[in-house]
């Protein structure tokens, strides 16, 4: 079965990122002019995929707003003869079929990726984190999906970390099958240094088989009072073979106020409309650093 749909669970609280996600959605965090989860859909239409349910929550509109029509907006830029402005902003509404899912309250990702389990309608699927962003030639999911269609099981993306940084990821461990591409026999949220089962961290990037939906029911709060995906994958590996695949590309965790600015940074340098003249600035600026 073809992978066609992708859910992108964006209810996160975004506590990292306070003040700015007190009344903004982290997702919706602009890196140069595009709101973060615009990169993160414009993965998925190149992919392929243009079936999208995000998961949001309250405080979180302004992401609905964003992918509907601006009809004053619109009219206005319409009158003005603003043509390009005007194209850019339309295509959004168009670029993919969203739809929405309210989780209610923020009870961790594998909750989040139940809500999902209607809409999916017994189909493998794709998992987007909203808040990252991974740059590559052909995009990550689609390296993911290429995966999927040899293996048929779950693949999570995944990609290697300082030994130091285990804690803020899960972690997976298994057989290595090549360079890229391990058979996963284990899984865990956040371990330290010396828990950790290796140092191959799983970012936001999935592919899930429906079986993770009673998976998920099964599982209990895990670290941080939360429902974990990790746990969740941690009992389908039981019943299912599930393959990690280190992708090709480099990953921001715009969540992050240091993933935030780098992205920002990198972004704005491989602009062509501004990368020359910003590569400027930064050469005087740091003369002073
Ligand atoms: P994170 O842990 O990065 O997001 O979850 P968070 O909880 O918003 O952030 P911090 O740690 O408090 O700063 C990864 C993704 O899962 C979503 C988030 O929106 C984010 O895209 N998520 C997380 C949900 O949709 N619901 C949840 O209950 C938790």
């Amino acid at each position: 079965m073809k992978i066609k749909r992708a859910v992108i669970p964006a209810a996160g609280l975004g506590t990292r990122f306070l003040p700015a996600t007190k009344s903004s959605p982290k997702e919706m965090l602009p890196i140069v002019d595009k709101p973060a989860i615009q990169y993160v859909t414009e993965e998925a239409v190149q992919a392929g995929i243009s079936s999208i349910l995000i998961i949001t929550g309250r405080g979180k509109e302004a992401i609905e707003n964003y992918f509907d029509v601006s009809f004053e907006l619109e009219k206005i830029l319409e009158e003005r003869g603003r043509e390009e402005e005007l194209a850019v902003v339309r295509k959004i509404a168009e670029m993919a079929d969203v739809f929405y899912v309210r989780q209610r309250e923020a009870l961790g990702l594998g909750h989040a990726v139940y809500c999902a389990k209607n809409w999916t309608a017994g189909e493998p699927f794709a998992v987007f984190l909203g808040d990252d962003i991974i740059f590559s030639e052909t995009p990550c999911i689609k390296q993911m999906m290429d995966i999927y269609d040899e293996k048929k099981c779950s693949i999570l993306g995944v990609m290697d970390v300082a030994e130091k940084d285990t804690s803020k990821f899960g972690i997976i461990g298994g057989k290595e099958i090549s360079d890229s591409l391990i058979e996963v026999t284990n899984i865990v949220e956040k371990p330290s240094p010396q828990d950790a089962p290796s140092n191959t961290a799983v970012v936001g990037r999935y592919i899930l088989t429906p079986q993770i939906f009673e998976e998920i029911e099964n599982t209990k709060e895990g670290i941080g009072g939360e429902i974990q995906l990790t746990d969740a994958i941690k009992s389908l590996l039981k019943k299912e073979k599930v393959y990690a695949y280190r992708f090709q590309g480099k990953r921001y965790d715009i969540g992050d106020k240091l993933g935030f600015l780098q992205a920002t940074v990198e972004i704005a340098l491989k602009r062509e409309d501004l990368g020359e003249i910003f590569k400027q600035y930064l050469k005087e600026l740091l003369k002073k650093y």
